[in-house]
């Protein structure tokens, strides 16, 4: 088998392929003076299993990712397979307006044309998948990100909103703590509403747990109320960390104890890896 990274994905390609016991290739990435996208994988034959890492967000990455798919087949790769860590679009999983595209959709139709398998971690809805024709499955993070946790004497595991309430158990019943969600009414691209806490938080360490982190407006909003309500410490661990403009800086400039996120997108607080569980499923087959 052999790891192909692109460039939003090395680092994690690389621990992967030194976990599989793989060969890695990295491929070349530049862009045209006109700013299109050029990539190469500098190799005589992919003549194997090929797997590629490459995120399909930003644009640009998603674009890199159609050029990857062409070009391991030209150079002979048996069984193709995509790992998307951080899957691009994936919000638009339905026509909120008339008039919309069903964008997510329209990527999984794309990206079918050059794969066999699919492996996504924490996709924001997993039913998006069952528009690839190949198997598909979608890696949860809890497993990591309880591990990482494990020593830091968390008292209460919070989800943001109800729909992520499944994560918050998953990581609460790893840490053997309990776990809980609070209520969210989305107001706005970049504003939410998080409704006082309603369970005991005087005095407790929170965990707050979610898919993603994008404006920072739903932690810091959830933070507060936690805060008001009593915590000691908050801390918040996220799977993608896309940190929309400065959601970063003003998470780590803010009363959150710890911002921690996994490296399926590269940044300053991506400590928690992903490529272990990665591995095990190609592993599994
Ligand atoms: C929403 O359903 C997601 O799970 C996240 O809570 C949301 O996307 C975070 O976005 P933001 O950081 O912009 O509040």
């Amino acid at each position: 088998m052999i790891i192909v990274g692109g460039s939003s994905s090395r680092d994690l390609a690389k621990e992967m392929a030194s976990i599989l016991g793989c060969k890695y290739v990295q491929a070349a990435s530049t862009r045209f003076p006109d700013g299109e996208c050029y990539t190469r994988i500098d190799e005589e034959s992919l003549d194997d299993d090929v797997v590629i890492v490459q995120n399909t967000y930003p644009n640009d990455n998603l674009i890199e990712m159609f050029l990857l798919q062409d070009a391991v087949r030209r150079m002979g790769a048996k069984k193709v397979t995509l790992v998307i860590p951080y899957f691009g679009y994936a919000r638009q999983d339905r026509v909120f307006k008339p008039g919309e595209p069903e964008s997510a959709k329209v990527m999984c139709r794309h990206l079918n044309m050059g794969c066999d398998r699919v492996i996504t971690i924490d996709i924001h809805k997993e039913a998006v998948l069952d528009h690839f024709d190949c198997p598909h499955v979608d890696l949860k993070a809890a497993e990591v990100i309880a591990d990482y946790f494990k020593d830091s004497k968390i008292d209460l595991v919070l989800s943001p909103d109800i729909g992520a309430a499944g994560r918050a158990k998953d990581v609460g019943e790893r840490m053997g703590v309990p776990y809980d969600h609070l209520e969210k009414t989305r107001l706005s691209g970049v504003d939410v509403r998080i409704a006082p806490a309603k369970m005991d938080c005087t005095g407790k360490r929170i965990l707050i747990v979610d898919d993603m982190i994008s404006t920072g407006g739903t932690i810091i909003a959830a933070a507060q109320a936690l805060k008001d309500a009593g915590a000691v410490s908050v801390s918040v661990a996220c799977t993608h960390g896309v940190f929309v403009n400065n959601a970063l800086e003003r998470l780590t400039g803010s009363f959150l104890d710890n911002v921690l996120c996994c490296n399926t997108l590269d940044n300053e607080v991506s400590h928690i890896s992903v490529a272990g569980i990665i591995a095990d499923a190609i592993r599994k087959g």
